[in-house]
C-alpha cells in the first residue's frame, strides 16, 4: 500500500477506537508535558491542544497593544473573548502559533512573554474567557489537551487525566536546555530556577484555576523517565480503561 495510504488508513483506525476520547495532562513547566502530549496525540491520531500557547498568545497580543497585564486585565479578558488564534501541528511535530494569520510560534516564547503570560493567567475573567475558547478548539473527535486546569476545568470529565511532575532542579535544566534549543542562547540556571519558583508560585495559589492534580488524575513522576517511558504508560493505562462506548 502506498505510503500516504497506509498512513491514512492507520488513522481512520485510531480514529474509530479513539473516538470522542479527551485526555489531560496537566503539570508544572518543565515536566515534559509538551513533549509527551504530541507524541500521546500522534501516536493514537487525536488533535493536540496546548492550553498554555492560548495564554501566552493573549499576552503577546495584550503587549503589542502596550496594555499592562495586571492593571488592564478587563481589557485583556475582553481581548481574550475575540482572539483570533490558529494551533496547528506541523509536520516536524512542533507547534505552529498564528495571530491573525500571523506566525507567532517563536514569539510567544520570549522571556517578556513567558513572564506576561504568567500574569495574565491570574485574571478570573481572562481564565473563564480562555476556557472558553480552548473548548471550542478542541476537536469533537478527539483530543490530548495539555495545560494547568485542563483536567480540573476545561474537560473535567475526560476519558482520562494525567498529572505529570519532577525535581525542580531536573525541570529548571530541562527549560534551559529548550530556551537553548529556541534561541541559541544559554540562560543561567539560577534565573532560570528563580522564573519557574515564581510561576508555580502563581499557578498553585491563584483562586480560579490553580494546578491541583485532577480528582482521578493519574500522577507521573517524571524526574527519572524518557518521554517515550512516560507515553507508554500513559498508553498502557488507556488501552486498560477504555471508555465504554
Ligand atoms: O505551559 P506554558 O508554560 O506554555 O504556560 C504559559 C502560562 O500560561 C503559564 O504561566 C501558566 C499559564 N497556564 C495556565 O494558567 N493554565 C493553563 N491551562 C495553561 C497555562
Amino acid at each position: 500500500m502506498p505510503s500516504t495510504k497506509r498512513a491514512r488508513s492507520t488513522r481512520q483506525r485510531a480514529n474509530a477506537s479513539t473516538r470522542s476520547l479527551v485526555i489531560t495532562i496537566d503539570g508544572p513547566a518543565g515536566v515534559g508535558k509538551s513533549t509527551a502530549a504530541k507524541t500521546l496525540a500522534r501516536r493514537l491520531g487525536l488533535m493536540y491542544l496546548d492550553t498554555g500557547a492560548t495564554y501566552r498568545t493573549l499576552a503577546y497580543a495584550a503587549r503589542r497593544r502596550q496594555l499592562h497585564p495586571v492593571a488592564d486585565a478587563d481589557r485583556i479578558a475582553e481581548l481574550a473573548r475575540q482572539l483570533p488564534i490558529e494551533l496547528r501541528v506541523r509536520d516536524d511535530g512542533s507547534l505552529q502559533v498564528r495571530l491573525s494569520g500571523e506566525d507567532i510560534s517563536a514569539a510567544i516564547r520570549t522571556e517578556e512573554v513567558t513572564e506576561a503570560a504568567a500574569l495574565v493567567s491570574q485574571h478570573p475573567p481572562v481564565r473563564r474567557a480562555l476556557v472558553k475558547r480552548q473548548r471550542e478548539l478542541a476537536d469533537r473527535h478527539g483530543v490530548v489537551v495539555e495545560g494547568r486546569d485542563t483536567g480540573s476545568v476545561v474537560f473535567p470529565k475526560a476519558s482520562h487525566k494525567f498529572f505529570l511532575d519532577a525535581d525542580p532542579e531536573v525541570r529548571a535544566h530541562r527549560r534551559q536546555r529548550e530556551l537553548a534549543r529556541l534561541y541559541g542562547a544559554r540562560s543561567p540556571i539560577a534565573q532560570i530556577r528563580e522564573q519557574l519558583h515564581f510561576r508555580d508560585g502563581l499557578d498553585r495559589t491563584r483562586r480560579v484555576g490553580p494546578l491541583v492534580k485532577p480528582r482521578g488524575a493519574i500522577a507521573i513522576n517524571t524526574t527519572h523517565r524518557t518521554i517515550n517511558q512516560v507515553v507508554q504508560m500513559m498508553l498502557r493505562h488507556i488501552r486498560r480503561n477504555r471508555p465504554e462506548r
